[in-house]
């Protein structure tokens, strides 16, 4: 790999009209990214909490939603990383969008939605994905023999004509964002990468060195 190398061409950041709102930019992007049919899974990210063993840790997981209050995703609340956010609500969010060349990175705070928030969503998903949510106790070990899927098809039939509950330990995080930097591929590695940053109230813009 050590001889691989990209050279990034395809866009730019225009520093002379900056977006005075990152959530408009970050839309703006994003509709960009979406339409070029380019990325399969454009609202796919990566979250990275500080764990309860003050270790960081970063996974995947789906943007359900973006609005100007912020970014929310779903999960199991019991979860390694249920568990790191409720013992520290910083949080970063990453997005690499390669055939656009474009990366966003956002630092903010998570904070669960409310339980009809979350219940809202919950109850659009199709029956496989609520009994997952119920048969996963995400992030616990379980034996090598274990299955879910027959579990889960059990469950299934029981609930065919039944109306299922959400679980308690599920549920929408919110992430409030604090900072926003995107960050365009530039020819010779002169990448452009803009920073937003909120301070009191305010957006404040500045432009990073590559
Ligand atoms: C493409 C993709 C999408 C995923 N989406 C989610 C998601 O929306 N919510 C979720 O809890 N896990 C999702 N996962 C699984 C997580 O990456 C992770 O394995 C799981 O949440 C357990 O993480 P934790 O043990 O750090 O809490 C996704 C994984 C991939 C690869």
């Amino acid at each position: 790999m050590s001889d691989k190398r990209m050279d990034y061409k395809q866009s730019e950041i225009n520093f002379q009209s900056i977006l005075a709102d990152p959530m408009q930019m970050f839309a703006n992007w994003y509709d960009e990214v979406q339409k070029s049919g380019a990325i399969a899974e454009p609202y796919a990210m990566h979250l990275s909490t500080v764990g309860v063993d003050g270790y960081p840790r970063s996974r995947v997981v789906l943007l359900k939603e973006f609005n100007e209050l912020g970014y929310v995703f779903y999960t199991n609340y019991n979860s390694q990383k249920g568990k790191a956010i409720a013992k520290d609500p910083r949080v970063c969010l990453s997005f690499f969008w390669d055939k656009l060349e474009r990366q966003v990175i956002i630092k903010g705070l998570a904070e669960k939605l409310s339980h009809g928030q979350s219940e809202e969503y919950f109850n659009k998903r199709p029956l496989e994905s609520q009994i997952g949510a119920i048969v996963s106790d995400q992030s616990s070990v379980i034996g090598f023999e274990t299955d879910l899927s027959a579990e889960s098809k059990i469950l299934q039939e029981e609930y065919k004509h039944r109306k299922i509950c959400m679980p308690g330990h599920w549920g929408g995080y919110l992430v409030k964002a604090l900072e926003i930097e995107f960050w365009q591929g530039r020819p010779g590695r002169l990448h452009d990468r803009l920073r937003y940053k909120l301070e009191s109230g305010r957006w404040l813009t500045e432009r990073l060195a590559p």
